[in-house]
């Protein structure tokens, strides 16, 4: 039997294709980073256009007192794509990811999984090709410079994005580790990106069009306050994604035209839980659509109040499972007990003996 020839990658039904972390390193390299992230950039752009079509829920999330684990579901009625990910600011003190994460790309008609790839690798990646398309419509046009506030895993990722997509050419570092803005220093170094690094966030953000937070902290944090943003800025918060987890003072957001992604989620997670529930925000996939304006003017301030959605996911999912054909960056998982007689899953496993 095989698979509908269109998503077929083999023959073998009990075969899954998986995209390992090394695999996942190899296609990048492959690609090339910065093409890489363009190329994602547009199949999320191309996802958000069709936004309506998606079947779409707030993700379900796991609180505890040290971290989330989230699993965010969609479909746009012909794959389906799920993502496992965890949210723990305590890690990284213990050596270990604040964020990792899996996923898997399925196909409706039949409910076969197409793929399961890594996702610790593609959320980094799809996270900063999302805030670089969000900026592409917000930011003040010639915006150069990119002020970068946590300077962690997430980071370079984002720099290199808002390369690729956006022409940023100076990043200005801060963390409250120097070890991390180091870190971040030095692997930027070579990028083509003038790096800057600085001592507090106020120096950071001078001569930045575009302010990017990505800290980690389980608590309501003030990485920005009102005084520290200037008329005609984008902000572009990144960290503020879970219940009591946030990043900006509440005043900046009243200040601020806000573009979310999905409205339920975000009222739940992302910095607008400080406002009034019925605050007015625009969706991102409006303005992508021309359906609302985005940036109108060169003194507004627009606030990208980022959580990560699950169609951001399934667009890199889906991404990832088309470069698997042409450049074989994948094994064969042996996923799916498969027995000739569909009814004789039995049999199958006695004739193992
Ligand atoms: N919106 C999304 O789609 C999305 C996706 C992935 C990650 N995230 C979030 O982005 C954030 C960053 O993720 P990461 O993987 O880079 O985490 P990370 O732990 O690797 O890095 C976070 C950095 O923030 C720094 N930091 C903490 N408090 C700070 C402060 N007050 N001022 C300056 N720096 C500070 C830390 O020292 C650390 O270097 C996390 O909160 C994560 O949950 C959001």
């Amino acid at each position: 039997m095989t698979r509908t020839p269109a998503l077929a990658l083999n023959d073998t039904l009990n075969l899954v294709p998986f995209v390992s972390v090394d695999h996942m390193m190899k296609l990048v390299h492959a690609i090339g980073l910065e093409r890489f992230l363009t190329e994602l950039a547009d199949y999320i752009e191309e996802d958000f256009r069709r936004w309506e079509l998606f079947d779409k829920t707030p993700r379900v999330a796991s609180h505890s007192a040290e971290g989330v684990i989230e699993l965010m579901p969609t479909s746009d009625g012909a794959a389906y794509g799920f993502k496992y990910v965890n949210g723990h600011p305590k890690n990284s003190r213990e050596g270990r990811q604040t964020v990792t994460a899996f996923g898997v790309l399925a196909d409706v008609a039949t409910g076969y999984p197409l793929m399961l790839s890594e996702m610790t690798m593609l959320t980094a990646l799809r996270t900063a090709a999302v805030s670089a398309v969000a900026a592409k419509h917000l930011a003040p046009k010639g915006a150069r410079v990119m002020a970068i506030i946590g300077n962690g895993a997430q980071c370079e990722f984002q720099a290199l994005a808002f390369k690729a997509v956006c022409g940023i050419d100076t990043v200005r570092l801060h963390d409250i580790d120097p070890a991390a803005t180091a870190k971040s220093a030095r692997n930027l170094a070579g990028s083509g990106l003038r790096v800057v690094r600085c001592s507090t966030p106020q120096a950071a953000i001078e001569g930045a069009q575009i302010i990017t937070t990505c800290t980690a902290d389980k608590q309501y944090a003030t990485i920005l306050t009102d005084n520290m943003v200037g008329a005609g800025v984008h902000i572009n918060a990144i960290g503020g994604d879970c219940p009591g987890k946030t990043e900006l003072h509440r005043d900046i957001l009243l200040r601020s035209d806000i573009f979310v992604e999905y409205p339920p989620q975000t009222r739940i997670e992302g910095e607008i839980q400080q406002l009034d529930p019925r605050h007015p925000v625009a969706e991102l996939w409006q303005v992508i659509a021309g359906k609302v304006a985005g940036r109108k003017g060169a003194a507004q301030i627009t606030l990208f109040d980022s959580v990560g959605f699950a169609t951001e996911d399934f667009s890199a999912l889906r991404y990832v499972r088309d470069q698997l054909a042409a450049t074989g960056h994948y094994a064969d998982l042996d996923l799916l007990a498969d027995p000739d007689d569909p009814r004789d899953l039995y049999g199958m496993l006695m004739r193992a003996a």
